[in-house]
């Protein structure tokens, strides 16, 4: 709590998580998305004007309400949105009642990820989808070493992002099997930009 991660932070999120060169994967990820869509960690609503009518719906869950009140305001689809203020290790929506999750460079910064993981398998329909696009733990050792030596000072500075989080076995121990993953530094330093965009499902 405090003006830092009240005000500042809300606006530092979003002007960075407007680089251009995050559009191409909110193209890809977002595109894919159909039915009735739970966004998690929807941030200020840069992933609306993405959706495709072939989605429903979509429920944009967020915790932090100075975000929420950049995504009311966003650009949007021709589609019904609605907002959730809540976190995702406790997802107020029914047992498979979603056809596709997204996540968006979020779980780097949940605190409990496993459970939130958890939760979106719960909620999905069994051959539902869960679509990302996340950075995390690199393959190289020099780059994990730069990771696990900045993550606890830059979670303090970033309002909880870590840079090593193993992003594929995460998802894979929380009960879904990975579809398709692609991995590849973007543009950028490499101990922030090691990315894994990819869909899995329900095991
Ligand atoms: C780097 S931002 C990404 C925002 C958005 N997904 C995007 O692509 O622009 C990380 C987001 O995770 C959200 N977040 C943090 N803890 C969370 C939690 N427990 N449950 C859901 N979202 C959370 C933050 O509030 C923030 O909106």
């Amino acid at each position: 709590m405090g003006i830092y991660s009240d005000v500042i932070l809300p606006k530092l999120c979003d002007l960075s998580m407007r680089n251009e060169r995050l559009r191409p994967y909110r193209e890809r990820v977002i595109g894919a998305a159909d039915g009735r869509v739970l966004e998690v960690g929807s941030g200020s609503g840069l992933n609306l004007p993405f959706y495709r009518p072939a989605v429903r719906e979509v429920l944009a869950l967020e915790p932090a309400p100075s975000l929420l009140a950049l995504a009311r305001r966003a650009p949007r689809p021709e589609i019904p949105v609605s907002f959730i203020e809540a976190s995702a290790e406790a997802i107020p929506l029914d047992d498979s009642s979603v056809d596709t999750v997204v996540t968006t460079w979020t779980l780097c910064t949940i605190p409990g990820a496993s459970a939130a993981l958890a939760e979106m398998r719960r909620v999905l329909r069994p051959e539902g989808k869960l679509l990302f696009v996340e950075h995390g733990l690199s393959p190289d050792r020099g780059v994990r070493w730069w990771q696990d030596s900045l993550t606890p000072v830059w979670r303090r500075i970033s309002g909880g992002c870590h840079l090593n989080r193993p992003i594929q076995s995460m998802i894979e121990g929380s009960g879904f099997r990975i579809d398709r993953v692609e991995t590849g530094y973007m543009a950028g330093p490499k101990p922030m930009t090691f990315m894994y965009e990819g869909s899995a499902r329900p095991n």
